[in-house]
């Protein structure tokens, strides 16, 4: 069985994803959940809140070893394959495989391969560099045995963030209380829905070609991208605005959710708390954020030795059981059983 693949996406940027990501892999791998983190945003945050400059220095000046996403995927810009991934090993059951900021050179190639993998003939080397991230995030769990991919991405609607949601099982749109977070999320109901169809245009068209069997091992991802619901970040919230302007934009994102994405007809008043596609609501967790990127470490791990004393443990302490909560519900979802 594959490994599902479990992508966080908005096409608002910071919403959160890459800290949510990150706090989530940390929870996972301490409920003994094999996790591998893949940094696909070509901004490399993900990458930086797991390793330092020096580590990454190192990984970043080992070009074609496969220690970084566009390492594994850079021969296709030429005429070989993809290569085997070399994993980050961060702790006991969480893996990375960190982001290349020369990422955004293959958005091209992408772009260009998209119409040609829709063609009549030499489709497979299309197909192969369009589902190329997915050849590694398979490579990649199977070599650890993983039990969850998580996919951190940029918020860009390109050809880059195209394929890494062709190669999505599940999505998890994280969101802010405002005008663009809404924005962001109605923008993505129907990118996601148009995405999913003309993968499967490109799934059909390869199935029904001779050349399909020239190549009985490749296998190519089913495009998936369910979405599974939001998570609402509140640090977002500007401090010098009234709680009423708040209120205003988190009453309307149950429906603007289920209109937008899943094109359900809105429900009557329904409140986010009682949304069940609300996985979960995160605080602002204000200094202890930059108290936890000091440290490296997820906010709920932090101890007294770290700084975390007072009001602030009482705070990591909550923040476990909230990310625990909503690791167990995303679980759930995902049907992978802690
Ligand atoms: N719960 C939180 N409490 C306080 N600050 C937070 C919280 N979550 C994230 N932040 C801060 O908000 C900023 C944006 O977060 P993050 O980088 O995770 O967003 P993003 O959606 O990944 O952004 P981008 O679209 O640029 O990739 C960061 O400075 C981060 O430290
Ligand atoms: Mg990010």
């Amino acid at each position: 069985m594959k490994t599902p693949v479990l992508t966080f996406f908005n096409n608002k940027g910071g919403v959160g994803k890459t800290s949510l990501i990150y706090h989530l892999a940390w929870m996972y791998a301490s409920l003994r959940k094999r996790v591998v983190v893949f940094d696909l945003d070509p901004q490399a945050n993900l990458t930086a809140a797991f390793l330092d400059e020096d580590e990454i220095e190192v990984i970043w000046g080992q070009p074609g070893k496969g220690s970084t996403i566009f390492q594994c995927v850079k021969p296709l810009t030429s005429v070989a394959d993809v290569v085997q991934p070399i994993l980050q090993n961060i702790a006991t059951d969480l893996y990375l495989l960190p982001g290349d900021v020369s990422l955004s050179g293959y958005e091209d190639l992408l772009s260009t391969e998209w119409p040609n993998s829709m063609g009549d003939n030499n489709l497979y080397r299309p197909m192969r560099i369009l589902s190329s991230f997915w050849q590694v995030m398979q490579m990649a769990a199977q070599k650890i045995q993983a039990d969850i991919i998580l996919v951190d991405i940029g918020p860009t609607l390109g050809a880059i963030n195209r394929s890494v949601l062709v190669a999505t099982d599940y999505v998890i749109i994280p969101l802010g209380a405002d005008l663009f977070s809404l924005q962001g999320l109605k923008n993505l109901g129907p990118t996601l829905r148009s995405w999913k169809k003309l993968w499967q245009k490109r799934l059909d068209n390869w199935n029904e070609n001779h050349e399909k069997e020239d190549y009985p091992q490749f296998k190519l991802p089913q495009g998936k991208m369910k979405p599974i619901g939001y998570v609402c970040q509140q640090h977002g919230v500007r401090l010098d605005r009234p709680v009423i302007a708040y209120d205003k934009w988190v009453k309307q994102i149950p429906n603007v959710y289920r209109e937008f994405v899943l094109e359900e007809t809105p429900a009557e008043h329904i409140r986010q708390s009682e949304d069940p596609y609300c996985l979960a609501t995160i605080k602002h967790y204000r200094s202890l954020i930059s108290m936890a990127q000091e440290h490296r470490k997820a906010v709920f791990n932090l101890t007294s030795a770290d700084g975390a004393i007072g009001s602030h443990s009482l705070a990591v302490q909550d923040a476990k059981k909230d990310f625990k909560f909503l690791a167990e519900k995303i679980a759930k979802n995902i049907g992978v059983e802690l």
